[in-house]
């Protein structure tokens, strides 16, 4: 029905895993929610420091944004150096390199017996058209002052001109599920275990139940990507953002792992005979003009292209002030931690933020616990903060103010929908490819925001904290956890 998650090139090319679901009642060291990158790596460097850990996955291993991106892993991450240093000052940047080179080597010798298609490749920022010069220029500044050995490449293995560009050797292009699946393996047996199939539905003190088990744990790691408990105030500071994949057969693809800096960003790498092309970001919610097709056109413009072989999107939040937010869910918690807003970066940032989550699970101290807390507060980032609150509010009486699209849907052409008014409220109508109407309530069941209809997807997305509902309502992603209710299609 939607073209998201398992078709990524990554989840389509492996069978399912099958390990088994939680069940009964358990007592481990560590609880860790979610088997992403963030999860996975965090059970392992625990489980390396001799305690009993357990990864609760609600879907399967891999299966979140850690089995949908464009597996690079890199320190080098587009004009992310003079966008810290702009919002945080030099130390902050500074600070975030350091992070992310360590995370690139720690990925590296996590992987040394993980068959998972690791190659080192170089990392570009790139410009692709004059007006991107600039900021790749300064970048190249931002770069050097945060102490990364980038150098102002000439030659890009890339078919069209670029304009400028930065570079940086010896980066990592790995596959993600391969990858991950390892680092599961390698937590399972003696005393820890890795359960698929098993969503959590509460976590009260030490406590973490899913609907047929229930672990006691001495601490607790929240790794769902979005955190999905109601405290802490995540979600007035994360923006969710949505971005289109596609893999194309060509015959020469390149090895660089390339992004440019402008909008749109066209963002380049490769596996064994695919090139990857990723762009067309947006706000998730906010509408988007047939992005598979345009990263198709860019493919086809610049390669010989045998076969388009898959499509998939992805969304990942940002923080407001623009850094990851790593540490105690709620401000001086010593028994819940949590790890997000990897700005699209999160496999190296996922996996920094895993050791300085294993340091504040084991009690050790850790330099970079204050800049990467969840609740600092950036003076300098709040009319970003009260803007976007702004946003929120008037989504949350969008079914007010907005306008229905029609009165019925006897006309509604097949593949598309639109919105019915229904009683004081609207409802989304979407008709499929056999004729028929699916109708649904929209307004979101997480803070009850209007959801809006992604045309790419097939789904009913949420501009306010990112939650994605099919055309019959159920939850693709959320912090919702509760169906949109349906309708009877007018
Ligand atoms: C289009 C796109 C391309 C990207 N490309 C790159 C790239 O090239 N390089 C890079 O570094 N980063 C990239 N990223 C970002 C990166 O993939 C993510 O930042 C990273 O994978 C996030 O990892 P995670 O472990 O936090 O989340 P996830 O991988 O989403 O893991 C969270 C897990 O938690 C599970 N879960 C959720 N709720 C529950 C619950 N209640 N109970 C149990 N389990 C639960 C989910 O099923 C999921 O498996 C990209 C992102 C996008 C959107
Ligand atoms: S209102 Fe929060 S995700 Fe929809």
């Amino acid at each position: 029905m939607t073209t998201t998650a398992d078709q990524s090139l990554w989840l389509a090319a492996l069978p399912a895993t099958a390990r088994p679901p939680l069940t009964g009642a358990h007592s481990f060291d560590v609880a860790v929610v979610g088997g992403g990158i963030t999860g996975l790596t965090t059970a392992l460097l625990l489980k390396r420091r001799g305690l009993r850990v357990v990864v609760l996955e609600a879907d399967r291993v891999a299966s979140g944004v850690s089995g949908n991106n464009t597996a690079k892993v890199t320190a080098l991450q587009s004009t992310v150096y003079s966008q810290i240093r702009s919002a945080h000052g030099l130390a902050a940047a500074t600070d975030y390199a350091t992070a992310s080179l360590a995370a690139v080597a720690q990925v590296a010798e996590l992987a040394k017996g993980i068959s998972c298609d690791l190659r080192r490749a170089p990392a570009v920022t790139y410009a692709y058209t004059e007006s991107e010069v600039r900021d790749v220029d300064h970048e190249l500044i931002a770069a050097r002052q945060v102490g990364l050995p980038v150098k102002a490449a000439g030659d890009v293995d890339l078919p069209f001109e670029v304009h400028a560009a930065v570079r940086l050797d010896d980066q990592i292009a790995l596959h993600p599920v391969k990858y991950l699946r390892g680092l599961a393996d390698a937590i399972d047996g003696d005393g820890s275990l890795v359960c698929e199939h098993s969503r959590v539905l509460d976590v009260s003190g030490h406590r973490v139940s899913t609907a047929d088990g229930r672990v006691t744990a001495e601490k607790i790691v929240i790794a769902t990507h979005y955190p999905t408990l109601d405290r802490g105030l995540y979600f007035p500071r994360l923006e969710l953002t949505r971005a289109y994949c596609v893999a194309a057969r060509v015959s020469a693809p390149p090895q660089a792992l390339a992004i440019s800096t402008g909008s749109p960003s066209w963002s380049i790498s490769a596996h064994e005979d695919k090139l990857i092309l990723a762009g067309q970001s947006h706000p998730t919610g906010k509408p988007v003009v047939e992005p598979f097709r345009r990263l198709e056109d860019f493919a086809r413009k610049h390669w010989q292209v045998e076969e388009i072989t898959h499509r998939w999107s992805a969304q990942d939040p940002t923080s407001y002030d623009h850094l990851p937010m790593i540490g105690s869910y709620t401000p001086g918690n010593t028994t819940l931690f949590t790890a997000t807003g990897y700005m699209k970066w999160g496999l190296t940032s996922g996996t920094f933020a895993a050791g300085l989550l294993a340091d504040l699970v084991t009690g050790k101290p850790n330099e970079l616990a204050e800049r990467f807390s969840p609740h600092r507060v950036s003076l300098k980032s709040l009319p970003t903060l009260l803007k976007k609150n702004a946003e929120v509010a008037v989504e949350m009486v969008g079914d007010r103010v907005l306008p229905a699209d029609a009165t019925s849907s006897d006309d509604l052409p097949a593949g598309q929908a639109h919105v019915v008014r229904d009683g004081l409220g609207k409802m989304g109508v979407y008709r499929d490819d056999d004729g028929d109407l699916h109708a649904v309530s929209m307004r979101c069941t997480h803070l009850g925001c209007f959801v809006r209809f992604n045309a790419a997807e097939r789904s009913w997305d949420c501009p306010c904290h990112g939650s994605r509902f099919d055309v019959d309502g159920a939850v693709l992603e959320g912090p919702a956890t509760r169906p949109l209710p349906r309708k009877k299609p007018r």
